[in-house]
C-alpha cells in the first residue's frame, strides 16, 4: 500500500482556445477531474485543480486568418467563452489561466532554457516548404495539394481530411501556400529536438514495469508506442505566434505547442501560488494525476514525462485516467461540421440543469470505450433515474415529513429487520464510492449513489409509511427518520457529481454541508430527532417529448447544412472525351429479386433483367434499401462495366443512385415505365 499523498495536484488537459467547449470534452475531461477534486476536497484532502487555455499553436492562426483578426482575438475570445462554460458547469477550478499569460511565457522559457543549456536537446537542420512570397516558413497545415491516395486536390500537408491519410508535406502533388497561393521553395532550417529515444529504457522501467495499474486503454497505447521504438522530436517551430525561443540566433521561432502546453500546468499553479506551487510539484508526497482524452495520451505519459525528467526536481505523474471519445447520436463529433452540443447553447435550452447533462455524461463516460450520446438516453436518465429514483425518493419523504410530522425529523422507535437492512446499505456507500473514485472508475461510483436512492425508493415501497400512518403512527416515525437519514447521505454522496443539486437538497433538508459532512456519509444520526426540514421543492423535473424531438431537428439541420457543404464544395470531376462517355453502355433495366449477401453488413445481391439478358450485380446498399422494396424497381445501369468477383459472386455492372445531401440513397428511373434494355444516353 502506498501512504496517503499530502497533497495532489489534479491537471485537466487545455482546451484550444480556437472554438467554444462541447459534451465531448466535458464528459471526457473535465467531468471526472471535477468530480474527483470535489471528492478529495470533501475528504479534507489538500488539493489543486489547475485547468486553463491551451492559446498557441498553427489551428489558432489559421483561425484569425480566416477571420479576418489577430491571433490574440481569437483566443480572447474564445478564452472567455470556454472559462464561463466551466464556471457555469460548476467546474471547480482553482486556477483556470491562459497560455498566452506573462508568467506562462516566462515558466516555458526558463523551462526550455534550462535544458537547452544543460544540454538536453539535439540540433538539426532539416529542409522545409518556405513562402517566399509571405517570407515566411510554412507550417505543415499551410500547404495544400493534391493527395496521392485519393486526389483530393485540397489536401493539408499533415493530413487528407477527405481520405484521411495521414501526410507529409512533400507527398503532396502540387504544394502551394495556403496564405499567398505561391508554390513554396525548400528551404533550411533548423530545431531543437528532445531525444525520446534516449528516455526509452527509463520509460519501459517507469511505465511497463511501474505502472501496471494504469488503464488498459492508457497502458496499451504507451506499451505500443514504446514496442515501436521513439524518435527525437522537434520542440521548436518556425512561427509567429507562440512562446519565443529565448536563445541567440532563434529569431522567428517559437516553442512547439506540445511543448509549452502541459508546462502551462506549472505556470498556473504558479500563477495561484506565486510563493507555495513548488510543494505541489517538487516533493514526493505530493501525487499529480492528469485528466485527458486519448488523443493527449502521447503526450501526458511520454513527452512531457520526459521534459520533466530531463529538467529534473518535478514529480512524474502517479496516473493518467484518459479517456476515450463520446459520440453524438452514433456520430463522431466534429466542430467543423457543427457535430456537436456546445456548453453554452445547451444552457440557453435547459436553463439551470447542468447537473442532467453532468449525470448523463457521467453515467454513460467514454471510460473503457468510446460511447454515444444521444438525446433519447439524456430524456431517459433523466425521467426515470433522476426524476423517477432520486427525485421521486427524496421528495416522499420530505412531503410524508411535512405532512405527518410538521416538517420536523421525528423520533425513532425501535428498529425491525428492514429498517436495519436499508441503514447497513447506507453504511457501504461510503466505501464503495470511495473505492471506485480512488480508482477513476466514475460511472461505478455514481452507479452506487443512484443505488442508494434506489434502496431508499424500495424501502418506502415495502413499509408503506402512507399506509402504516392510520394504524401506527409510532411505526411511521422510525420510517421517516430512516427515509431522512438516507436522504441526507445522499446530499453529501451527489456532490462531487452533481453539486448543484446536492446544494438544492441541503436547503430542502435544512442542513449545511458541515452537518453533512463526507466523515458523516452513511450515519444514521445526520438529521437528529427534532431537526426542522426547509421548503420542499423538487430536485429534478420529467422532460418532455417535443423538447428532446427539437434538439433532434436542430442536428438533423446541422447535418443537413455540412452536407450540402460538402457536396457544393465538392469539385467537377476532371473533363473526360465524348469518346469516353460513349464507352459506357448505360440502360435502364428491371430489378427481379434482391437479397442481402450472407456476412456482408452492405451488399445487396441482385439479379436484373437488362433487356438482353438475365445478371446477378452486386450493390453496396444493403444499408439503405430493404431488399423487398427494390424487387419489380426499374434502374438505371452502367451494363458494360468489366465483371469483378466481389465476395465469391462475379457482379456485371453497375446500379446508379442518386445521393442525397443527408447521405440518403435514390434509384435513378424513368418518369414513366419504359421497356427494359432502353438505352440512356
Ligand atoms: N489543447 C490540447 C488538446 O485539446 C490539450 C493540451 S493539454 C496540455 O488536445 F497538456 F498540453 F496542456
Ligand atoms: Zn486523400
Amino acid at each position: 500500500m502506498k501512504p496517503t499523498p499530502k497533497r495532489y495536484l489534479v491537471t485537466s488537459a487545455l482546451p484550444y482556445a480556437n472554438g467554444p467547449v462541447h459534451i465531448g470534452h466535458l464528459a471526457g475531461v473535465y467531468i471526472p477531474a471535477d468530480i474527483y477534486s470535489r471528492y478529495l476536497r470533501l475528504r479534507g484532502r489538500d488539493v489543486v485543480f489547475v485547468g486553463g487555455s491551451d492559446e498557441h499553436g498553427v489551428p489558432i492562426t489559421i483561425k484569425a486568418r480566416q477571420q479576418g483578426c489577430t491571433p490574440q482575438q481569437v483566443v480572447d475570445k474564445y478564452h472567455a467563452m470556454i472559462k464561463k462554460s466551466f464556471e457555469e458547469f460548476g467546474i471547480s477550478f482553482d486556477v483556470y489561466s491562459r497560455t498566452s499569460s506573462k508568467i506562462h511565457h516566462k515558466t516555458a522559457a526558463e523551462f526550455f532554457k534550462k535544458l537547452y543549456d544543460d544540454g538536453k536537446f539535439i540540433e538539426k537542420t532539416s529542409e522545409q516548404y518556405y513562402d517566399e512570397e509571405a517570407g515566411q516558413f510554412l507550417a505543415d497545415r499551410y500547404i495544400v495539394g493534391g493527395c496521392p491516395h485519393c486526389g483530393n486536390e485540397k489536401a493539408y500537408g499533415d493530413q487528407c481530411e477527405k481520405c484521411g491519410s495521414t501526410l507529409s508535406p512533400t507527398e503532396l502533388i502540387n504544394p502551394h501556400s495556403a496564405i499567398s497561393g505561391s508554390t513554396p521553395v525548400m528551404r533550411a532550417t533548423s530545431h531543437w529536438y528532445l531525444p525520446l529515444d534516449e528516455y526509452e529504457p527509463w520509460l519501459k522501467q517507469w511505465i511497463l514495469e511501474e505502472h501496471k495499474e494504469w488503464k488498459s486503454n492508457v497502458y496499451g497505447q504507451c506499451k505500443s508506442w514504446l514496442d515501436n521504438g521513439l524518435q527525437p522530436r522537434a520542440v521548436s517551430r518556425d512561427l509567429d505566434w507562440g512562446v519565443p525561443i529565448p536563445v541567440e540566433g532563434a529569431k522567428g521561432k517559437v516553442l512547439y505547442v506540445w511543448f509549452d502546453a502541459p508546462i502551462g500546468y506549472i505556470s498556473n499553479t504558479i500563477e495561484l501560488f506565486p510563493d507555495g506551487w513548488e510543494k505541489y510539484w517538487k516533493s514526493e508526497d505530493s501525487k499529480m494525476v492528469h485528466f485527458i482524452g486519448k488523443d493527449n495520451i502521447v503526450f501526458h505519459c511520454i513527452v512531457f514525462p520526459c521534459m520533466l525528467k530531463a529538467h529534473g526536481g518535478f514529480i512524474l505523474p502517479d496516473n493518467v485516467p484518459a479517456n476515450e471519445f463520446l459520440n453524438l447520436e452514433n456520430d463522431k463529433i466534429s466542430t467543423t461540421r457543427g457535430w456537436a452540443v456546445w456548453l453554452h447553447e445547451y444552457l440557453e435550452e435547459f436553463p439551470s440543469k447542468q447537473d442532467v447533462l453532468r449525470y448523463v455524461l457521467c453515467a454513460n463516460a467514454p471510460e473503457t470505450k468510446d460511447n454515444n450520446f444521444t438525446w433519447r438516453d439524456f430524456q431517459e436518465r433523466n425521467n426515470s433515474e433522476l426524476v423517477a429514483i432520486l427525485g421521486n425518493f427524496v421528495n416522499r419523504a420530505m412531503t410524508l415529513t411535512q405532512k405527518h410530522f410538521g416538517g420536523k425529523a421525528p423520533q425513532p422507535n425501535a428498529l425491525a429487520d428492514i429498517d436495519n437492512a436499508a441503514l447497513a446499505d447506507m453504511l457501504e456507500v461510503k466505501s464503495k464510492v470511495e473505492d471506485n473514485l480512488e480508482s477513476f472508475r466514475f460511472r461505478e461510483a455514481l452507479r452506487e449513489v443512484m443505488n442508494l436512492a434506489r434502496t431508499g425508493n424500495k424501502y418506502l415501497a415495502d413499509t408503506e409509511p402512507w399506509k402504516a400512518i392510520k394504524t401506527d403512527a409510532a411505526r411511521v416515525q422510525t420510517i421517516l427518520y430512516v427515509a431522512l437519514q438516507i436522504s441526507a447521505s445522499l446530499a453529501v454522496v451527489m456532490e462531487p457529481f452533481m453539486p448543484f443539486s446536492a446544494k438544492k437538497l441541503r436547503a430542502i433538508l435544512n442542513a449545511d454541508s458541515s452537518a453533512l459532512s463526507w466523515d458523516a456519509l452513511g450515519s444514521a444520526t445526520l438529521l437528529p430527532a427534532g431537526h426542522q426540514l426547509g421548503e420542499p421543492a423538487l430536485l429534478f423535473d420529467k422532460i418532455e417529448d417535443d423538447v428532446i424531438d427539437r434538439q433532434l431537428q436542430k442536428l438533423e439541420q446541422m447535418k443537413q447544412a455540412a452536407n450540402a457543404q460538402a457536396y457544393s464544395a465538392e469539385p467537377q470531376k476532371e473533363l473526360c472525351s465524348f469518346d469516353d462517355f460513349q464507352k459506357m453502355d448505360v440502360r435502364i433495366v428491371k430489378i427481379l429479386e434482391a437479397e442481402r449477401v450472407p456476412k456482408s453488413k452492405k451488399l445487396l445481391k441482385l439479379l436484373v433483367d437488362t433487356g438482353l439478358d438475365r445478371r446477378t450485380v452486386l450493390s453496396g446498399v444493403a444499408e439503405h434499401f430493404d431488399p423487398q422494396a427494390l424487387v419489380g424497381k426499374q434502374a438505371t445501369m452502367l451494363i458494360n462495366l468489366a465483371p469483378r468477383p466481389i465476395m465469391g459472386v462475379e457482379s456485371r455492372g453497375m446500379i446508379l443512385y442518386a445521393e442525397d445531401y443527408d447521405g440518403k440513397l435514390l434509384l435513378v428511373q424513368p418518369t414513366g415505365e419504359v421497356k427494359n434494355g432502353v438505352k440512356v444516353s
